[in-house]
């Protein structure tokens, strides 16, 4: 039941996952109703964030959220890249709206996905896209292998995407962001059990819910302290009390992005 839900689901899976949502909402006293708007956020824009990008299919479709680490090096989820071929995904930057024609289109020249990647839930949730047209957009730095400091609990950590802004919800059209506080490996390990990769994975979130990523805001930023330190990955839900949402942690990777960003 902890599995992701996945960006990019058909209409069967959809409703196949409402259903087992409807039940864990059942069977989960302490779920929080009705959550709002990213679930608990504010509007915002590329021009506050410009390193948030859409990715898209080829049609322009958004289904999930990448960081800009440099001109053409975009962060994402390697659950995003699932089925993913260079030329089925563009990245979108400088575009706040899902509607928009702004901003600049780029095709991927290449798609790593970490080699050790096979599900979410076991962690290695990273990829690194190469882009062919750079983006004039203002790159966001990301965290060091060494500074694991940042992922003490409680820190605040801010989300960003357009993701559905309840859970299984619509998506926003405008790009979406919220503050959620760092959640303790104990706290995550006590929420998800064996499915919580301590070396892999953060959780973010309050004991309450309310606030948290949704479905298409995966691969997009966690920041702490204005840095790239998570990759939005999964979560039982959204927004769920006890259920906080799970991030990739960017730390035990980065040496890995970067010799990706370096080639
Ligand atoms: N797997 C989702 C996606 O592909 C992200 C889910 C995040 N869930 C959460 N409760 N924080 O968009």
């Amino acid at each position: 039941m902890f599995g992701p839900r996945r960006a990019r689901q058909t209409a069967a899976s959809v409703l196949a996952g409402a259903a087992a949502a409807a039940t864990a909402l059942l069977a989960a006293p302490t779920a929080s109703a009705a959550p709002q708007p990213i679930v608990g956020g504010t509007a915002t824009t590329t021009a506050a964030y410009p390193f948030v990008v859409q990715i898209t299919d080829a049609a322009g479709s958004q289904f999930c959220g990448g960081t800009l680490v440099a001109a053409k090096k975009v962060v994402t989820a390697a659950h995003c890249m699932a089925g993913e071929t260079t030329g089925s995904v563009r990245v979108v930057g400088g575009r706040t709206r899902l509607d928009g024609t702004d901003g600049t289109v780029s095709r991927v020249g290449r798609i790593w996905v970490n080699p050790d990647y096979r599900d979410a839930t076991q962690g290695d949730d990273v990829a690194v896209l190469t882009l062919s047209t750079a983006m004039p957009y203002k790159p966001v730095s990301y965290v060091s292998s060494t500074q694991t400091n940042v992922y003490a609990a409680g820190t605040t950590a801010r989300i960003l995407g357009w993701g559905t802004t309840s859970e299984n919800g619509t998506s926003a059209n405008q790009l979406r962001t919220a503050t959620v506080p760092v959640v303790s490996d104990s706290g995550c390990r006590s929420s998800y059990g064996a499915d919580y990769v301590q070396s892999d994975m953060v959780c973010a979130g309050y004991s309450s819910g309310g606030v948290d990523t949704c479905q298409g805001d995966s691969g997009g930023p966690l920041l702490i302290g204005g840095v790239l330190a998570g990759i939005t990955s999964w979560g039982e839900g959204c927004a769920e009390a006890g259920y906080p949402g799970v991030y990739t942690r960017l730390t035990t990777f980065s040496d890995q992005v970067t010799a990706q960003v370096d080639s």
